[in-house]
């Protein structure tokens, strides 16, 4: 089997090179040698490579940068997706695609279910919603799972960004009123390999059947939270050099960002764990096992 992984130097895209290996010829690009704007190009190295399964780690995810640049935004994250199901339908090959918790306005006071009607309220959820719809739109055989706050030992994201001030700064402020699962890259990958198996044994047998499904760790938190449980578990560390004494609680009105935010952004993983017959570990299990990484 041969697994095409865009966006490989993404948070998502460098786990899934690694956890994708024991099932086959992985083939990894970068947007160098695959950029999501240019479909013609998608179409041209789709051709070369001739992959059974294809899945697609590259994103245009700056959220904020976003609201400024829609048009890239739409291009990356709405159309290219659909030109890789339009490939992938003429090949005969399996797509997986990432979508978001974005998609969602964050107004549900529970776990948003696959069947929640989406309402992005902001331009990188639309155009992730645009993505979607334009793989939904092709007959192609697909899974599109549904993550939310991703972090990841590296690459630039929310945990880099709190151990970097914790060493610098005596105080931080943290956002409290946003709620949802921090799930890191190596489970996504992990359990997307149990998805592409599991996707191509049923496809085989011909009880596939496209879906979409919410993929993060269980439990939620806050940003605060998040933070908090970040510098504890950083301080068990032998040689740690945090500064950081305090986190404040603060709500979103004080930490105002171009793009609006969801205020509940939790994901209910119900449907993936059946289908899988798998279980999510915590976000905090999760966080221990990557900071353990550090080390
Ligand atoms: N990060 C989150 O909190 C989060 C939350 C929910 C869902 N998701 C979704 O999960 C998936 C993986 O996200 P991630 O966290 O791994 O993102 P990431 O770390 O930002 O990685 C995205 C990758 O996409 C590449 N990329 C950007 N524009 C491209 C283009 N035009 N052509 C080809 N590659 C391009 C980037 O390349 P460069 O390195 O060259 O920029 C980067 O390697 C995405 O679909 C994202 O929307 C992410």
């Amino acid at each position: 089997m041969k697994i095409l992984v865009t966006g490989c130097n993404g948070q998502v895209g460098w786990e899934l090179v690694r956890c994708l290996q024991p099932l086959g010829e992985v083939v990894a690009v970068d947007r160098r040698q695959m950029d999501l704007s240019d479909l013609d190009g998608i179409r041209t190295t789709l051709k070369n490579i001739v992959p059974d399964v294809i899945v697609n780690a590259a994103a245009y995810t700056a959220v904020d940068k976003a609201e400024d640049n829609e048009v890239e935004a739409n291009l990356i994250n709405g159309q290219a997706p659909g030109v890789l199901a339009t490939e992938a339908k003429q090949m005969g090959a399996l797509l997986i695609h990432y979508s978001t918790d974005y998609i969602f306005d964050g107004k549900k006071s529970s776990p948003y279910t696959e069947d929640d009607t989406p309402n992005p309220i902001n331009a990188y959820g639309r155009s992730k919603l645009m993505g979607e719809q334009a793989i939904q739109a092709v007959d192609v055989d697909y899974i599109i799972l549904r993550t939310s706050w991703v972090y990841a030992a590296r690459g630039a994201n929310f945990l880099q960004t709190v151990l970097s001030l914790a060493q610098e700064r005596d105080e931080l402020s943290v956002v409290d009123n946003q709620i949802g699962a921090p799930t890191w890259a190596r489970l996504i990958a992990e359990s997307t390999a149990h998805v592409i198996r599991q996707s191509q044994t049923e496809r085989s047998n011909g009880s596939f059947q496209s879906n979409l499904y919410h993929l993060t760790a269980a439990g939620e938190t806050s940003w605060f939270g998040f933070a908090q449980a970040i510098v504890e578990q950083a301080r068990r560390m032998p040689d740690h050099s945090l500064m950081l004494n305090e986190i404040r609680p603060i709500p979103t009105e004080d930490y105002p960002t171009p793009a609006l935010r969801p205020m509940n952004s939790c994901l209910a993983t119900a449907a993936l764990e059946k289908h899988l017959r798998l279980r999510m570990p915590s976000w905090s299990t999760a966080l221990q096992l990557c900071l353990a990484e550090y080390r």
